[in-house]
């Protein structure tokens, strides 16, 4: 028997090539998952030791945020190497070991790839930056000449997500010519030119490297950006033309042109050379009627949709919403995508605890503290939000922490945020620290169980409240519920479709599978008779037999 087939047979993961339909899927953030060697960061063996933690959870598959090496511009989104492992989180053998132990107990794994732009510690950035106008290393990224007599202004009016303008003149670099390189984020994560055909090799030996260790799926940022129009001369930004909400029709300037599938049908040949294929989710910003197109069979298979992520708990507009959403998702057979929190988010239960008319970015840029925060109400309709969204058909995609009903941290202090969304953006953002906080395992001790050490971003007091070790004793608490909700789910999980069903009560949803699971959830309501049926878990305690507000249960019906 060959070695191979020895592998695969320990393996508790099935061959269905449609596994990750209606997976539940969990987004680790490495460096604030759990740290192993007590230096503050989250790394590999830390996720390898929680494994018993995640096999709790009855999750189909992890996605791992960048554990590349990085600089940490940008939380790891500045990739300095693909094909590695950053010193700091583990080793390449840590992968692998990581991924066998997941794949023993029936858990897959997703890992992130950043196409759009690399570090500039790349080797290629630094070879761009060493190198002369014009030539092949400089072709690789976006170099041009600047406007202006002297060449000193940038060469358009582009904008970066991050800074003021996208363009960064090299000597800033270390560049002795007189040129500007382009960069959508941070100045230290320049984009590549995915014109030149060398990058577009480039990713696909990175997709195969990590298919051939065995690598599930992909999470593609920024997967709208890759194309770009750089005909010369480069246009400036039409403001109206390139705006998501108004649909470009797949000529943006700088995002979401049609080229960009030519590319991914170019992967997806790759991801079907493996059994199952590897499968892939975008995540692409832009109007909504052109995310069938990245999620499209022929495509990546699968896109984010990230609706729910500023939808008010509310009950027509979760109906509006989940209706939206599945008919999109069919429009190219893929599955839907249900997701309330990752780490660029404020976390949902802190958003459903504030009073939806507070403007959130200035509530965050006062630390918190301009409008009071429930964070008792927050949990919990947050915790109804999720067990309504695990009933749907399709694909739920968690954040780690909101199974423990965690908030934002709202107040760390300015001189440790590490976020480049406030630090280059002239402080207008307070950034997304406050949901990348390391987790609390315990509720005492160094850095609540996170690491022997303490923990790089810093934890608010109350964490103690939400750690993994008071929650496991709680029947009620989130986790408790998230436990007993992704187990229930795992056979329950039935055909992707859904019937509603009339309450008598405009903030009262109720739907159902064809195998007679039932789904009712009170958003705003007085207390709500609950229909006849065999409850199978509620997100919060009946009270006199009445669903009260903010309050999902599942049972069924014979
Ligand atoms: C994506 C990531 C975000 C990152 C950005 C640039 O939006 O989710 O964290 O800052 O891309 O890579
Ligand atoms: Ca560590």
């Amino acid at each position: 028997m060959s070695k191979t087939t020895g592998v695969a047979k320990k393996s508790g993961l099935s061959k269905d090539k449609n596994w990750w339909r209606q997976a539940a899927i969990y987004q680790i953030y490495p460096r604030s998952f759990a740290d192993s060697n007590g230096d503050g960061i989250g790394d590999l063996q830390g996720i390898i030791s929680r494994i018993p933690y995640l096999k709790s959870l009855s999750l189909d598959a992890v996605w791992l945020s960048p554990f590349y090496p990085s600089a940490l511009a940008d939380g790891g989104y500045d990739v300095d190497d693909y094909r590695d492992v950053d010193p700091k989180l583990g080793t390449l053998a840590d992968f692998d070991q990581m991924l066998k132990e997941l794949h023993k107990i029936g858990i897959r794994v997703f890992v992130d790839i950043v196409p759009n732009h690399s570090s500039n510690l790349h080797i290629w950035f630094k070879e761009a930056i060493a190198a002369a106008p014009g030539s092949k290393a400089r072709s690789r990224y976006i170099f041009r000449d600047g406007r202006g007599i002297n060449g000193e202004l940038p060469p358009t009016d582009w904008v970066s997500h991050f800074a003021p303008s996208a363009w960064t003149h090299e000597s800033k670099m270390g560049g002795k010519h007189n040129q500007w390189y382009m960069h959508w984020f941070a100045p230290e994560q320049p984009d590549f030119d995915w014109d030149n055909p060398e990058v577009e090799k480039e990713f696909l030996k990175t997709l195969k490297f990590w298919s051939d260790r065995g690598v599930d799926g992909f999470r593609i940022d920024v997967a709208h950006a890759l194309k770009k129009d750089l005909s010369e001369p480069l246009r400036n930004l039409d403001v109206f033309e390139d705006l998501p909400e108004r649909g470009n029709k797949g000529k943006g300037i700088l995002a979401d042109r049609d080229e960009v599938f030519k590319i991914y049908k170019g992967w997806r040949k790759l991801f079907d050379q493996y059994d199952p294929p590897r499968v892939a989710v975008a995540e692409a910003n832009v109007h909504s009627n052109r995310l069938p197109l990245y999620a499209s069979t022929k495509t990546l298979g699968q896109c984010f949709d990230f609706r729910f992520i500023d939808t008010p708990f509310e009950a027509s507009a979760y109906k509006t919403n989940v209706q939206d959403a599945l008919a999109l998702a069919a429009k190219n057979k893929s599955s839907s995508t249900w997701t309330i929190s990752n780490h660029d988010q404020i976390r949902h239960a802190t958003k459903m605890g504030l009073n939806p008319a507070v403007d959130r970015r200035s509530w965050m840029l006062s630390n918190g503290t301009s409008h009071p925060l429930d964070m008792k109400s927050g949990s919990q309709n947050a915790l109804a939000a999720t067990l309504f969204l695990l009933a749907l058909p399709g694909c739920t995609y968690m954040y780690q922490g909101e199974e423990l009903g965690l908030h934002e941290v709202t107040d760390i202090p300015e001189s440790q945020i590490q976020d480049p969304q406030y630090l280059k953006n002239n402080k207008i953002e307070k950034g997304r620290d406050g949901c990348r906080v390391p987790l609390p395992w315990t509720s005492s001790g160094s850095s609540f169980g996170f690491g022997s050490g303490g923990a790089h971003l810093p934890q608010p007091q109350w964490f103690a409240d939400y750690s993994v070790e008071k929650e496991e004793k709680d029947p009620l608490s989130a986790l408790s519920i998230y436990r007993k909700a992704l187990e229930l789910r795992k056979k329950l999980v039935t055909k992707e479709e859904i019937k509603w069903h009339k309450t008598n009560d405009l903030s009262v949803l109720h739907f159902s599978r064809p195998n007679g699971w039932h789904c009712i959830t009170n958003f705003r309501a007085a207390a709500y008779p609950m229909p006849k049926g065999e409850i199978l878990i509620t997100s919060h305690p009946l009270v006199q037999g009445k669903i009260p507000a903010g309050t999902t249960v599942w049972f069924t019906k014979k």
